[in-house]
C-alpha cells in the first residue's frame, strides 16, 4: 500500500488509487472493546414468545425471504411497493442501473416512469384508508409538561396550508427549500410540506451540538440555492437558548455578498424561546409564520411527481473540504425506508415509536418522518435535550407516551449509562418492547447496559448499521428472528448484498476482515451528489469497481455475522455525526495565525471518537492558552460546535514522508497513546519531530 497522503479539499483526483489511499486506515478506529469481548459474549437469544408475535419469527424464514430479494429483486420490491399508492405505475423494468464504473456512467433507477407522491403515501392515506383520528404526532417540548398532539387528519390539514403557502410564494416542483428548524412538529410538516407540491426540501440540523453554524448554512444555501429558507426565531434546548434567526441571518447576509439572494424568510415565532419584538426583522425578506400559513386552505392538491424526482438533499461530510449534497429521488426511497422500518423494529400498529435524533440528520429524514408515517405510526417528536432536567428525561418521556420502538445512539447509551442506573430503573419502561441504535459501532458494554438495564433483558436491540447514502437501514437484526451478539449488526436487509473485500476488490469469503461494499442497487439508494455526478462516482463506486463503497472496515464472523469496525477513509464519527478531518483541518489553518493542521480520530469515552488535531502556528508566534481558544472557536464558528476539536496538540512540525505526505498513521498512535506501536518512521523525512510531538504530549 502507498503511504499515508496528506490531502487538502482539492487533492483527491491526483491519486493514483482511492483503494491505495484508504488500505492503511483498516483497524487503525476500533474502540476498546468493540470486537475482541464482543465476539466472546454469549450470543442473546430471543425469547421463543417474542418470535412467535415477530413479523419474521426465525432465521429460516429470514433466510427465505432474503433468498427470494436476492434472485428477484424485481418480483420482491415491485410487490411490497403495491402496497402504496402509485398515480400511474412503473414501466416494465422495475429497476435499471449501473454501478460498475467499467461500464459507463453509474445511473440508478427503480419505479421508473411511475408517478406517485411520498406525502400523499405517508398522510392522506392514513387519513383515507384508515384512522385519521390515530395520533401522527406527539410533541414533548423541552419543559417537561409542555406538550402537544396532533393526528393523522389534523397533521394532513397543517401540511395543506403550508404548502398552499408555499405555492402562493412560488415555490414549486423541484424548487429548493432549506429548512433550519428544531425539534418542533413543524419541522416534519414542513418536509411532508414540500414533498407534496414537487419542491426539494434541505434540511440543515439547528440544535445545540449538532446543529450547523452560520457558515457552513451559508455553503449549503450557495449550493442549493432555495427560494425559501425556513427557521424560527429560537429554541430552547436544555437550558440553553439558541437564537436560530440571528444564524440564519448572518447566513442570508453571507450569501448575499456572493449574489445568491433568498427572497423569503418564513419564521415561525417559537413564543416558549422568544417573543416576536425581539426578533431581528427584515422588513420585505421575513415573514411570521403564525401570521400567513394558518390563513391558506386545509386542502392542497397533490403533486404526482416521477419515482426518480427528488425529494431532498442532505449534506454530508466526505474526505475533502466541500460538504457533499447527497441526493435522495422519491419513489424507491420511500418503498424502502417504509419497508426498513417495518421490519427492523418489527412494527405493529398499537406501537409508539420515539427516534431521539434530529430531523436535520438522515435518521431523521427516514425514521422520523418518512418510514413510520408511510406505516401509519404514531411518532414521539422530542424537542429537548434527552438529559434534561436530569438524566431520567427519556424514561419519564418512555412512561408518558408508553413508547414501544425506542431508537437512539451509542453516544446517549454511554453518556446515561455513566450516569447511573438508578435514573433508569426509577422508571417502569415497561411498555418498550423493541430498542434500536445507530450512528456508530456500540461497543458491547454499552449494549448490555441498554439491553439488561434500559431494556429489562425483554427488548431486542436493532443495532442497524447505514448511512446517509443508503437512505435506509442495510444491515440490521431482525427482532425476534435470531440471536444476537452484543456489537454486532447481524445480516443483511432484504435485498441487500454486503460484501468484503480486500485492498484489490477481491471478494472474501468465510470468516474475513476488509472493507464494506454493496454489490447491486437496492431502491433506498442515492442518485447523485448534487451537481457532481463526477464525485459521486469517484467516492463511492470507483474505489472497488463493481461495488458501491462504503468507507467502513467490516469483519465477517465464523457464523455469517457482520461487526462494523468504523471509518477507513479520513471521516472522523462524532456522536454518531460524521466528520471530515480535511473540513477541520482546513477551518484551523483558516486561523491566521496557525500555519498547517493535521487531525485524527481517537476513542473517546462518551462520542465514540473525539477529535484531535495536531496544529504548527506561523513561525514565531508563541503557543498560549487563549490562542487554544480561539482556534476551537474556529472550528465551531466555521462548521458547528460538533466539530471543535477536543484537543489541539502543538507541534513544532509534522512528520512527513520525504515527498512531503503527513504520516497520519503515526500521529494516531501519538494521540491515542500508542508510543510503544508507532511502526516504522524511517521514511520520514524528519524522524525527529516524532520525539518532539511525544515530547509536548502534556501541553
Ligand atoms: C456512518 C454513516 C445512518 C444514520 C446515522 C449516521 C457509521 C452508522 C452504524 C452502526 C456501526 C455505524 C458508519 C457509517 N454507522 N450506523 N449501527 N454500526 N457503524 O449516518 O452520518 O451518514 O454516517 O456511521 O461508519 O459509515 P451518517
Amino acid at each position: 500500500a502507498g503511504h499515508p497522503l496528506r490531502r487538502r479539499a482539492d487533492g483527491m483526483s491526483q491519486l493514483p488509487s482511492a483503494a491505495r489511499r484508504i488500505a492503511h486506515h483498516l483497524n487503525a478506529v476500533v474502540r476498546g472493546d468493540s470486537l475482541a469481548s464482543g465476539e466472546s459474549d454469549p450470543a442473546v437469544v430471543p425469547s421463543p414468545l417474542f418470535s412467535q408475535r415477530a413479523l419474521v419469527s426465525s432465521l429460516d424464514q429470514y433466510r427465505e425471504m432474503y433468498r427470494r430479494s436476492i434472485e428477484d429483486p424485481a418480483g420482491f420490491w415491485s410487490e411490497i411497493a403495491t402496497q402504496f399508492y402509485w398515480k400511474e405505475t412503473w414501466d416494465p423494468e422495475v429497476y435499471a442501473e449501473n454501478i460498475d464504473v467499467r461500464k459507463g456512467a453509474v445511473s440508478i433507477e427503480w419505479f421508473k416512469g411511475a408517478k406517485t407522491n411520498i406525502c400523499y403515501n405517508a398522510v392522506d392515506r392514513n387519513v383515507e384508508g384508515r384512522d385519521g383520528g390515530k395520533v401522527a404526532l406527539y410533541w414533548e417540548g423541552n419543559e417537561p409538561g409542555l406538550d402537544g398532539r396532533l393526528t393523522y387528519s389534523e397533521l394532513l390539514d397543517r401540511v395543506c396550508q403550508l404548502a398552499n403557502y408555499l405555492k402562493h410564494v412560488g415555490v414549486g416542483k423541484g424548487d429548493a427549500v432549506v429548512i433550519y428548524l428544531p425539534m418542533l412538529m413543524e419541522l416534519p410538516i414542513a418536509m411532508l410540506a414540500c414533498a407534496r407540491i414537487g419542491a426539494v426540501h434541505s434540511v440543515m440540523p439547528a440544535v445545540v451540538f449538532a446543529g450547523f453554524s452560520a457558515e457552513s448554512l451559508t455553503q449549503r444555501i450557495a449550493d442549493c440555492r432555495p427560494k425559501v429558507v425556513l427557521t424560527c426565531n429560537a429554541v430552547q434546548r436544555g437550558s440553553k437558548t439558541i437564537f436560530l434567526k440571528d444564524i440564519v441571518d448572518t447566513a442570508l447576509g453571507e450569501c448575499a455578498k456572493d449574489g445568491v439572494h433568498v427572497g423569503l424568510c418564513l419564521t415561525y415565532e417559537n413564543l416558549s424561546a422568544m417573543k416576536r419584538d425581539d426578533t431581528k426583522w427584515q422588513e420585505g425578506r421575513d415573514v411570521w409564520w403564525q401570521d400567513v400559513v394558518p390563513n391558506f386552505p386545509t386542502k392542497c392538491e397533490v403533486e404526482w411527481v416521477d419515482a426518480e424526482d427528488p425529494l431532498f438533499l442532505l449534506y454530508t461530510s466526505g474526505s475533502t473540504g466541500k460538504p457533499k449534497g447527497v441526493l435522495h429521488t422519491t419513489g424507491g426511497y420511500m418503498v424502502y425506508t417504509a419497508t426498513t422500518f417495518k421490519y427492523a423494529f418489527d412494527y405493529k400498529p398499537t406501537d409508539i415509536y420515539w427516534c431521539t435524533a434530529d430531523c436535520g440528520w438522515i435518521t431523521g429524514h427516514s425514521y422520523i418522518t418518512y418510514g413510520p408515517l408511510l406505516n401509519g405510526a404514531t411518532v414521539v417528536v422530542y424537542e429537548g435535550a434527552p438529559n434534561y432536567p436530569d438524566p431520567g428525561r427519556s424514561w419519564d418521556i418512555v412512561d408518558k407516551y408508553k413508547v414501544t420502538i425506542f431508537y437512539t445512539a451509542p453516544t446517549l447509551i454511554r453518556s446515561l449509562m455513566r450516569d447511573g442506573d438508578d435514573y433508569v430503573t426509577r422508571y417502569s419502561r415497561k411498555s418498550l418492547r423493541v430498542l434500536g441504535s445507530v450512528g456508530e459501532p456500540i461497543n458491547p458494554s454499552a449494549w448490555r447496559w441498554f439491553f439488561n438495564v434500559v431494556g429489562d433483558s425483554r427488548c431486542p436491540i436493532s443495532d442497524t448499521w447505514w448511512q446517509t447514502e443508503t437512505g435506509g437501514i442495510m444491515i440490521t437484526p431482525l427482532p425476534g428472528a435470531w440471536p444476537q451478539k452484543p456489537g454486532s449488526a447481524t445480516f443483511p436487509f432484504f435485498g441487500v448484498q454486503p460484501v468484503i473485500v480486500d485492498e484489490k476488490g477481491n471478494e472474501l469469503e468465510g470468516e474475513c476482515s476488509g472493507y464494506l461494499c454493496i454489490k447491486k442497487s437496492w431502491p433506498g439508494a442515492f442518485r447523485t451528489l448534487y451537481g457532481d455526478h463526477e464525485r459521486y462516482e469517484t467516492t463511492y463506486f470507483k474505489p472497488f469497481a463493481g461495488y458501491y463503497f462504503s468507507g467502513d472496515g467490516c469483519r465477517r464472523d465464523k457464523d455469517g455475522y457482520h461487526w462494523l469496525t468504523g471509518r477507513v477513509d479520513d471521516v472522523i464519527n462524532v456522536s454518531g455525526h460524521r466528520i471530515g478531518t480535511a473540513e477541520v483541518e482546513s477551518a484551523l489553518v483558516s486561523h491566521a495565525q496557525c500555519a498547517e493542521a493535521a487531525v485524527v480520530g481517537v476513542e473517546h469515552e462518551v462520542k465514540g471518537q473525539g477529535i484531535y488535531a495536531f496544529v504548527t502556528l506561523v513561525e514565531g508566534v508563541p503557543y498560549s492558552e487563549e490562542l487554544r481558544k480561539s482556534l476551537i472557536l474556529t472550528v465551531r464558528n466555521q462548521i458547528g460546535a460538533f466539530a471543535a476539536p477536543d484537543k489541539i496538540h502543538w507541534a513544532p512540525g509534522l512528520p512527513k514522508t520525504r515527498s512531503g505526505k503527513i504520516m497520519r498513521r503515526i500521529l494516531r498512535k501519538i494521540a491515542s497513546r500508542q508510543l510503544n506501536e508507532l511502526g516504522d518512521t524511517s521514511t520520514l523525512s524528519d524522524p525527529t519531530v516524532v520525539d518532539q510531538l511525544i515530547a509536548l504530549s502534556d501541553h
